[in-house]
């Protein structure tokens, strides 16, 4: 399979998929881990299995279905990403952002991306949302970055502005309907690691203390490229475990664990973005 790629493989994936479907959606959604349910609400659906996508990386853990919903939900066209790959599965930063390029060839301007993740604070409890402010991007620190490689100017530019990645007004937007539906809405600092091992009590810590709330093993990359080529990204986290600081007897971080706060997760986060959609166009 290959790491990079080009304009014309983009656009050959984007091609297949509007081969696919009538809709046009400006909207797009990535469903993180155990929130593939969320996709049940979309009515009058196109669904294409991502194994019949030019390129695209195929998701292999649980909890990932692998395939794109197209239809209407809260009277907008959206593309929803049932499930994503991850860079521990093996796929280059290029493979699991390679979606991203293509729904920017769609013409989707809008990017909702979710994801389960750890808590880092510890007022979190498993089920909480979280509004994602702003991230660190620690895996980028130590060298894995989408954008490394040539840059094609077409696509964004060579040095990328992160200081405003996740829109303020689309963050403005998340926290008013929240407010109005009493949702209970966190909002912090997600911070991306490599994965898939969890993390050990004194990485919690290191993290804590580098600014992050909630931890996760995937996002990061995704923003990057939304952001290098212009679109609006909003990011909620699904905080479906909390962190372990001490080491304890019959405590431990699972997969499971992840995918049962998924079914806690998804009402919560279905109602935030019904109403999140039915006002973004005012
Ligand atoms: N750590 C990293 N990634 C995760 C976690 C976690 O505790 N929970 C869900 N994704």
């Amino acid at each position: 399979m290959k790491d990079f790629f080009t304009n014309e493989e983009f656009t050959e994936a984007a091609d297949y998929i509007r081969s696919r479907t009538q809709y046009r959606p400006t909207i797009g959604l990535i469903l993180g881990s155990g929130l593939s349910p969320l996709a049940d609400a979309v009515d009058n659906a196109d669904i294409i299995p991502y194994e019949n996508i030019p390129y695209f990386p195929i998701p292999s853990v649980e909890g990932h279905v692998g395939r794109l919903v197209i239809g209407r939900l809260e009277g907008r066209d959206v593309l929803i990403m049932q499930g994503r790959a991850h860079y521990y599965e093996g796929y280059s930063m290029q493979q699991i952002t390679l979606p991203v390029r293509v729904m920017r060839l769609l013409g989707v301007e809008t990017l909702i991306v979710t994801n389960a993740a750890g808590g880092l604070r510890p007022d979190f409890t498993p089920g909480d949302l979280m509004l994602i402010t702003d991230h660190i991007n620690l895996i980028g620190m130590a060298g894995l970055n989408p954008l490394r490689g040539v840059n094609d100017p077409t696509l964004g530019p060579r040095f990328l502005d992160m200081s405003q990645a996740y829109d303020p007004a689309l963050r403005a937007l998340a926290l008013r309907v929240a407010k109005e539906l009493n949702l209970p809405l966190w909002q912090g600092v997600y911070v991306c690691l490599a994965g898939p091992t969890f993390e050990t009590p004194a990485d919690i810590r290191f993290l804590r203390i580098i600014g992050a709330d909630a931890v996760g093993m995937s996002t990061v990359p995704e923003v990057i490229v939304a952001r290098h080529g212009g679109m609006r990204v909003l990011g909620i986290s699904g905080i479906s475990n909390v962190a372990i600081t001490e080491p304890e007897e019959g405590k431990e971080a699972s997969h499971e664990e992840v995918l049962q706060a998924g079914q806690m997760l998804v009402p919560r986060l279905i109602s935030l973005l019904r109403g999140v959609l039915q006002r973004l166009g005012e």
